[in-house]
């Protein structure tokens, strides 16, 4: 499973970057405007610290508009990868980015009906938000379930499952079962995919018996 890093914070992206496994980046408007830089600036700087793809939203909705700001983004670097709305602009959008050779992400997918199209349309990724459905009492990652079986169905459709709306290690550790290509993680998620109490009290035990010993290894 690929992990992607779910901000725009580029210290946080260094770090996480330094751990290893971090395969890409996603952001959205309201992590831009978190960041309180300009989306091009940021962006860039993204894009020179992770080598897989980092993902830009467009902001306009209609599709002149949208292949506007499209090229602006995609013209950052060459791991940029574009991400549109699932909506029918969105996704005329998609198809023709997508065969451009442009990587794409459709966002704020809520249904399998909107994943199916958005494959049809060429996406590289399709992301489904989990936590947010769980919001409002609906099993998100039964959603995860479902695309990932209709993807399954149909090996000509690339589209690699994205799970966003990340809220805790329950949700990575569910989608990686079913499957999910990719899981967007916001930092502090990522994280916490470290820790076991065990796993320190373990440790501090191996280190009292190892001073005791008097020795050094290096
Ligand atoms: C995904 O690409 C989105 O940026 C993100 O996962 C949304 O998460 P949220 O529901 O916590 O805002």
């Amino acid at each position: 499973m690929k992990f992607f890093v779910d901000t725009a914070d580029t210290a946080e992206i260094k770090a996480l970057a330094a751990s290893g496994l971090l395969d890409g980046v996603t952001t959205n408007p309201s992590l831009i405007a978190k960041s309180g830089r300009k989306i091009t600036e940021v962006i860039a700087e993204i894009c020179g610290i992770v080598e897989g793809p980092v993902s830009a939203e467009v902001a306009g909705t209609e599709y002149d508009q949208i292949m506007r700001e499209a090229a602006v983004l995609r013209a950052i670097a060459p791991n940029v990868c574009v991400k549109l709305p699932l909506t029918p602009d969105g996704l005329r959008a998609c198809k023709t980015l997508t065969g451009e050779g442009t990587q794409t992400n459709v966002t704020l997918c809520f249904s399998a009906a909107q994943a199916l199209i958005a494959a049809k349309a060429g996406a590289t990724f399709i992301s489904p938000f989990v936590g947010r459905l769980d919001d409002i009492g609906q099993d998100g990652m039964e959603l995860i379930a479902d695309i990932v079986e209709i993807y399954d169905n149909y090996p000509a459709l690339t589209t690699e499952v994205l799970v966003a709306s990340v809220r805790n290690p329950i949700h990575v550790i569910a989608a990686a079962k079913i499957g999910a290509h990719v899981a967007t993680l916001p930092p502090a998620v990522l994280r916490m995919l470290y820790h076991h109490p065990l796993t320190d009290k373990g440790l501090a035990a191996f280190l009292k018996d190892w001073a005791g010993t008097g020795q050094t290894i290096a």
